[in-house]
Parts: C-alpha cells; sequence; structure tokens
C-alpha cells in the first residue's frame, strides 16, 4: 500500500497502468472510515486488477455553517481500519492543490443538486461532482463506488457520468448497518450514547414505512405520516425532511412503486444523520 500526496504523482501511476490495460477501482471518501468504506474497498478489490481509495475532505462540498473544520480527520485510524484489504494506492491530496488559485471551474447537475439535502444544502452537491469530476480526471478509474445510504449522491453522480459522457461505471452498493439498524456513517462519531441510541429511530421509521408498503400501502403521504409520528416520538431527533420520490429524477410521488425511494434527514444532537430506503418487488 503506497501514500500518494501529489496529483502528479497519482496521475504518473494512474498512466502507467493504463497503458497496462488494467483496470482501476477507485473508492472516494473523506476519511473516518468505518464498515461500509470497508464492503466498497472489498467490491473494488474483487472486481479490479487496482484499487486506489482516496481520502479528502472536500472544503466546497460544506456550507459555512458546517463541520468542515470539526470534520473527523485521523489517518492513523484510517490506515489501521484498511489494513489488510489490499488497497494498493492511498490518495491524499492537499485542499490547494485540488482547488489552486484561480480555480473557477465547478460541475453542476442541475435540478437534482437541489432537491432532498440540496434544499438546505444549497452548494453541497455540486462541491461533490466537482470534486468526483477532478478525482475521475486524475485518476481515469475503470469504475467507481459509493454507498446507498448516500442515494441523491449516488443518483447525481449516475447522472452527471452519462451526461458528461465519463467512461466510468458508478457502482452503488447497500447500506451497511450497525446491529441495531443504524446506517455507519463518519457522522456518528458525532453522536453521544444517549443520541447514539436515539438514532435507532431512524431504521425504525424506515422499517415501518416498509412493513406498511408490503401489507398494501401506496399513498405516500400516508406512510410520510407514519415515519414522522415515529420520528417524532424520539425528543432528541429533530427531522428536516421526508422525500418519498421517483429514483432518477428526485421528483416527489404521490403513490409509490416499485423503486421509489424514500429518504430522509435527521437531527440528533451535532449530526445530521440521513437513511432511505427503495420500495422493491411490489405486487
Ligand atoms: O461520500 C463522500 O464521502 C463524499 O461526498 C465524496 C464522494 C468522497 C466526495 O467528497
Amino acid at each position: 500500500m503506497r501514500v500518494i500526496k501529489t496529483l502528479r504523482e497519482m496521475q504518473t501511476v494512474a498512466k502507467k497502468w493504463h497503458t497496462e490495460n488494467k483496470t482501476i477501482g477507485l473508492v472516494p471518501t473523506m476519511g473516518a472510515l468505518h464498515t461500509a468504506h470497508l464492503s466498497l474497498l472489498r467490491k473494488a478489490k474483487i472486481d479490479n486488477d487496482f484499487v486506489v481509495l482516496s481520502i479528502f475532505v472536500n472544503p466546497t462540498q460544506f456550507e459555512p455553517s458546517e463541520d468542515y473544520h470539526i470534520y473527523p480527520r485521523d489517518l492513523a485510524r484510517d490506515l489501521e481500519i484498511i489494513d489488510g484489504v489490499g488497497i494498493d494506492i492511498i490518495f491524499i491530496p492537499e485542499a490547494a492543490d485540488m482547488y489552486p488559485s484561480g480555480f473557477k471551474t465547478t460541475v453542476e447537475v442541475k435540478e437534482l443538486s437541489t432537491r432532498l439535502c440540496g434544499a438546505v444544502r444549497p452548494n453541497h452537491f455540486q462541491g461533490v461532482t466537482t470534486v468526483v469530476t477532478k478525482l475521475f480526471n486524475i485518476i481515469k478509474p475503470t469504475r467507481a463506488y459509493f454507498g446507498q445510504k448516500d442515494a441523491q449522491q449516488a443518483i447525481i453522480i449516475k447522472r452527471m457520468a452519462v451526461d458528461l459522457h465519463m467512461e466510468v461505471e458508478i457502482v452503488v452498493l447497500p447500506t451497511i448497518r450497525e446491529e441495531d439498524g443504524v446506517a455507519y456513517s463518519s457522522r456518528n462519531l458525532y453522536l453521544s450514547p444517549k443520541e447514539r441510541q436515539a438514532a435507532q429511530v431512524i431504521p425504525r421509521s424506515l422499517e415501518l414505512a416498509k412493513a406498511k408498503i408490503m401489507q398494501g400501502e401506496r399513498v405516500a403521504s400516508r406512510i410520510k405520516q407514519q415515519i414522522q409520528d415515529v420520528i417524532q416520538s424520539e425528543p432528541l431527533a429533530q427531522l428536516e425532511y421526508i422525500s418519498i420520490c421517483e429514483p432518477e429524477s428526485l421528483s416527489e410521488l404521490e403513490i409509490i412503486n416499485e423503486g421509489t425511494l424514500i429518504a430522509l434527514a435527521v437531527r440528533i444532537g451535532k449530526a445530521r444523520l440521513i437513511d432511505n430506503i427503495t420500495a422493491e418487488e411490489l405486487s
């Protein structure tokens, strides 16, 4: 496992692999690695000749009021977590290299970036698509891996890759959950033990929604109400939004169909947590 910090060196290594016709799997992260990142890395390892893990806390995807400065950064711990996975390169670029002075170009996926999380984080997805484009241009991966927990991010990146003719396969892997159902997230680190327990209300609300849908409920407003009731039963949880939407356009739906995305964001203490399920195999 080699640590690369400069864009030039990363480009040189990637170019060499390309001339040898090797496949490259990229797992872009902001560090604070956990089990869900490991599942992306392991799949990338199975699918490709080489695996690059990028760790970059991307300043442009944080709103001014958000947690950029306190976002957990612990490279030693990250290296411990990935020990034994067989990653070839850890790419840790500097912000000054990723965003050189005079930098003026951004990538924006219209409409999709303003819905769901984008309604309260107006610059977030532009920051994500810009940095992911930069990583794709530097590494030119064969495949890039993202988690379904960040469903909107994955949908937007897929749209961007199609729209901009990017020669990369976007692989989205299922949400990985802790034993009590809470989805793995770097931001779970912000939760006190009490808040961590309160966070169980999120998967519980989605499980209830799933059960109701399986029993035949298809009216989105009723499912939203049920999710809201469960979340509001937890005093430490503050519901930000619930969306029941079509999974490509992210347009809100009145009636739930196969593939419908049910997504929510909840604030607990300092953490803003997101989660989702999709309605599958409805007859
Ligand atoms: O999902 C994340 O960790 C980030 O949004 C990503 C994709 C690494 C871009 O900074």
